[in-house]
């Protein structure tokens, strides 16, 4: 049984890992951002907007804690999720879990490059940013190092790339 959950921070490419590594592997692919706006019919942001980041880290621990019962499968969780609750301790009992490490300035660079909304960056420059993200790093960083795996994805910058790091990940996990 193969049961995979990805964590680290918003921009390390969790959700394009996640994806190729779920279809190399032939298992289902869950995001659980996605999950939680299937599961409620609303986006990210209008979460936040409605019950605050209390609210949505409600929500995201209980499709956290459906996500992770499912078999063969490879989960990219959100970049907040391992550091609320006993989330990080969970996942380790469930899953074979990956820290996707990257550098401040390669996660900035891939924030403002993408398209998602999120609500804890929006309108700040990319200095701001790589700031920004240096700060939360100090205290998220501890509890993205409990995941049994660490892989190192700051060269990760184009899709051949993305092919190199999910057969690293294959190489690191033996799957
Ligand atoms: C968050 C990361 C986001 C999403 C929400 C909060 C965070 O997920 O869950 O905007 O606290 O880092 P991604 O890491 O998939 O962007």
């Amino acid at each position: 049984m193969i049961r995979i959950i990805l964590v680290g921070y918003m921009g390390a490419g969790k959700t394009t890992v996640g994806r190729q590594l779920a279809k190399a592997l032939n298992v289902s692919f869950y995001d659980l951002d996605w999950y939680v706006e299937e599961r409620y019919h609303k986006r990210i942001p209008q979460i936040f907007a409605e019950m605050g980041e209390e609210g949505f880290r409600e929500l995201e621990q209980r499709m956290l804690h459906e996500v992770a019962e499912f078999e063969n499968v490879v989960v990219s969780c959100g970049g907040g999720t391992p550091c609320f609750f006993d989330n990080m301790d969970y996942m380790n009992q469930q899953a074979e879990t990956v820290y996707l490490k990257a550098r401040p300035d390669v996660l900035a660079k891939h924030l403002k490059m993408g398209r998602t909304v999120r609500p804890l960056i929006q309108g700040k420059s990319h200095d701001e940013l790589e700031d920004y993200i240096k700060e939360m790093l100090l205290t998220r960083e501890p509890y993205y190092k409990k995941a049994k795996h660490i892989v190192d994805v700051s060269l990760m910058d184009n899709y051949e790339k993305i092919a190199i790091t999910v057969d690293l990940l294959r190489k690191e996990l033996g799957v």
